[in-house]
């Protein structure tokens, strides 16, 4: 009997460790990232994903309708209405993402995606990978970048979370080995990390930032992490000018909180899962998790969205119009300067930091308490618009 189970359990290793080599292969062949000044028209396409999703990514694409007006109007920009990543669609085809939805999508050049529904055991969908790493996979959006930024308290972070590999591409691929064993696989690569490790300190270098900080747990998980952080140390070497210091995620998580330190951290580079969680702390750190947007950057394609999950529970509540919008409008400045358009990106961005951070006319508490995402974002619009926006603006950041 035992010698079955380990047939079967060599079996599935084997084709494991077979998809990974094809896809090293495949990454190590990637050539140049996309040039979208050469792309018309360029393709936005909408998922409004489950839950509060449908709601915020509505107020998301308002804002970026709004601001791409004109090349909407010139057809230099299509906005495509993309209906079928919600929890229905994908249960009923049980699949993270359907065929034909992979194929709508893989047709645009960006996408805007609403949070999603993660089906988790016991609940009442059937137990399919979630939409986003089935997404990030597909398409190859290889580096997860979320900003994090407190001016009042000096801090301006910028996370760079490896987006495809380390516990969360082959955490689907687990599998009980017996009765009493499960096991799940965690894999890094050399070009896998090095490509987000490479944007994390191009990102250093031309925003004049001589610190970089890798976040593992090599101490302990010695081969993947192990691996993560001497790919960092090497890279280092190309970058004389920035310093590259590793910390270990615990105490990192600590440190986030420490108000003496926090802020000499810029920009971190760290592998899935912990990124993962560091990104939500920070995010609470900034407002809450509704503040903050993220973007999933590829080579062919790119992915904008929350940092957030779907909130069921505040539509079950009857609360998801007074979702906070902020988290999908950040995401949707991510895009606009990805294609293209920083000055739209920094106005939506002054916008957001003037309505949330320093003239507070209206709050967005999640509850009746604060006004509704549909008001909120007319004040945002209001903003946008307003032709002292940037003197405002400045006037408190400085
Ligand atoms: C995120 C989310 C997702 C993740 C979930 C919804 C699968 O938490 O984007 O951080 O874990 O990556
Ligand atoms: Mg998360």
């Amino acid at each position: 009997m035992s010698k079955k189970l380990i047939e079967d359990a060599k079996s599935k290793f084997a084709s494991i460790v077979e998809g990974e080599l094809r896809r090293v292969e495949k990454m190590k062949k990637d050539t140049g990232r996309i040039d979208y000044s050469s792309v018309s028209p360029i393709i936005i396409g909408v998922c409004w994903g489950d839950g509060i999703g449908k709601v915020i990514s509505g107020h998301a694409e308002k804002v970026l309708n709004h601001v791409l007006k004109s090349e909407v109007a010139k057809g230099k920009i299509k906005f495509k209405d993309i209906a079928g990543l919600t929890i229905e669609n994908r249960a009923k085809h049980k699949k993270a993402i359907p065929d034909d939805v992979l194929k709508e999508i893989k047709s645009c050049h960006v996408i805007l995606k609403g949070p999603t529904t993660t089906p988790q055991a016991g609940d009442k969908w059937p137990n399919i990978e979630s939409a986003n790493v089935a997404m990030r996979r597909h398409l190859d959006l290889f580096a997860n970048v979320r900003p994090v930024r407190i001016p009042k308290d000096g801090i301006d972070w910028c996370f760079f979370r490896e987006n495809t590999e380390g516990a969360y591409v082959l955490g689907s691929k687990g599998f009980d080995v017996s009765e009493d064993i499960s096991v799940d696989f965690k894999v890094i690569t050399e070009p896998g990390a090095e490509r987000i490790i490479r944007m994390a300190f191009e990102y250093a270098k031309n925003n004049n930032i001589d610190r970089v900080t890798v976040v593992t747990k090599s101490n302990v998980v010695k081969t993947t992490d192990g691996r993560f952080s001497r790919v960092a140390f090497r890279i280092a070497k190309e970058y004389p000018k920035i310093r590259l210091d590793e910390w270990y995620i615990d105490i990192m998580t600590a440190k986030l909180l420490d108000p003496v330190r926090r802020n000499e951290f810029k920009v971190f580079v760290l592998p899935n899962l912990y990124g993962d969680i560091l990104t939500d702390e920070a995010a609470q750190l900034q407002g809450g998790v509704g503040t903050a947007g993220s973007a999933n950057i590829g080579k062919k394609w790119a992915m904008f969205e929350a940092i957030h999950g779907s909130a069921p529970r505040m539509v079950t509540e009857g609360r998801d119009k007074f979702a906070d919008p902020c988290s999908m409008v950040r995401a949707s400045a991510m895009l606009l300067r990805h294609i293209g358009f920083p000055e739209r990106a920094e106005k939506v961005e002054m916008a957001l930091d003037v309505c949330g951070l320093y003239e507070k006319k209206m709050a967005i508490t999640g509850r009746e308490t604060g006004v509704t995402g549909d008001e909120y974002t007319k004040y945002l619009l209001s903003w946008i618009d307003n032709p002292k926006l940037k003197s405002r603006w400045e006037e408190k950041a400085k």
